[in-house]
């Protein structure tokens, strides 16, 4: 097992925005994390990375890496790709890219730079022009490359195709087929219900900070119990899936 998420839960005061959330994400494998807005999705990955503090225990490639900095924990082999991005539009792209890999000591740093610029041709051409050029498309593209310089094993994507034109969104999810072919682990964080589920081999929806439901994706896409964990009521979901 790549991750283990145990007993994962978040509070911001007093709002429990993560409850006792457990999952896990296998070497080599695509899991998603779907709910609507403010169900704990963005509080889920934080905590996975370190950036916001959280209670439970979090297990990745074979060590405990709960109280880790989020440094060490992208030194390890995970990375975020955030919300909303987070390109630096004052920076350079190619700045940007290089953020990515400040944790690094080797000597492949350059190289791993060129083939950025081979997977994003449309960053090459503007390496050195500001991140403020890009469309928000091409800042997703930047976002993940940034993501991607610094050799994850597992990579954590929060809502990639968020306000991205179909042709974008087409792009982003090609992209994580083509990540995931050649190894790589993701965690996808998605609202775009049914890319996500054609994405991944296993599928977990947040409701209100808690998981509602867990299946593979085939059997999510065939059942009904997706929509009753997102609508109303779903403890019939939540019986037959977690009894
Ligand atoms: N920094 C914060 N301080 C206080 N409350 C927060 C903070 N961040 C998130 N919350 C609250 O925690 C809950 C979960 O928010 P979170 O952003 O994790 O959900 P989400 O599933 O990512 O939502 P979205 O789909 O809108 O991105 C929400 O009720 C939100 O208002
Ligand atoms: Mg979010």
């Amino acid at each position: 097992m790549l991750l283990e998420v145990r007993n994962l839960s978040v509070s911001y005061g007093k709002v429990a925005a993560v409850n006792d959330v457990s999952l896990h994400v296998e070497e080599g494998s695509v899991a998603t994390v779907l709910g609507a807005n403010g169900a704990g999705k963005t509080s889920l990955l934080n905590a996975i990375m370190g950036v916001t503090r959280a209670q439970g225990t979090l297990r990745f490639a074979g060590q405990t890496i709960s109280g880790w900095s989020s440094a060490r924990r992208v030194s390890a082999g995970m990375a975020l790709v955030p919300e909303g991005r987070r390109i630096l539009l004052s920076l350079t792209i190619e700045e940007n890219l290089l953020m990515g890999a400040y944790q690094r000591r080797d000597r492949e740093i350059a190289s791993d730079l060129g083939r950025m610029y081979e997977l994003f041709p449309n960053l090459a051409r503007r390496r050195n022009d500001p991140g403020s050029v890009l469309s928000g498309g091409e800042q997703q593209m930047l976002a993940i490359g940034r993501a991607l310089m610094a050799r994850p094993r597992l990579l954590l994507m929060d809502e990639p195709s968020l306000g991205l034109s179909p042709l974008f969104v087409r792009e982003v999810f090609n992209l994580i087929h083509s990540l995931n072919s050649s190894g790589l682990a993701i965690l996808l964080v998605e609202q775009n219900t049914r890319m996500a589920l054609q994405a991944a081999q296993w599928g977990y929806v947040l409701k209100l900070g808690r998981l509602a439901l867990e299946a593979d994706t085939e059997e999510l896409m065939k059942s009904d119990d997706l929509a009753r964990a997102y609508l109303g009521d779903n403890t019939t979901a939540k019986h037959r899936l977690h009894a």
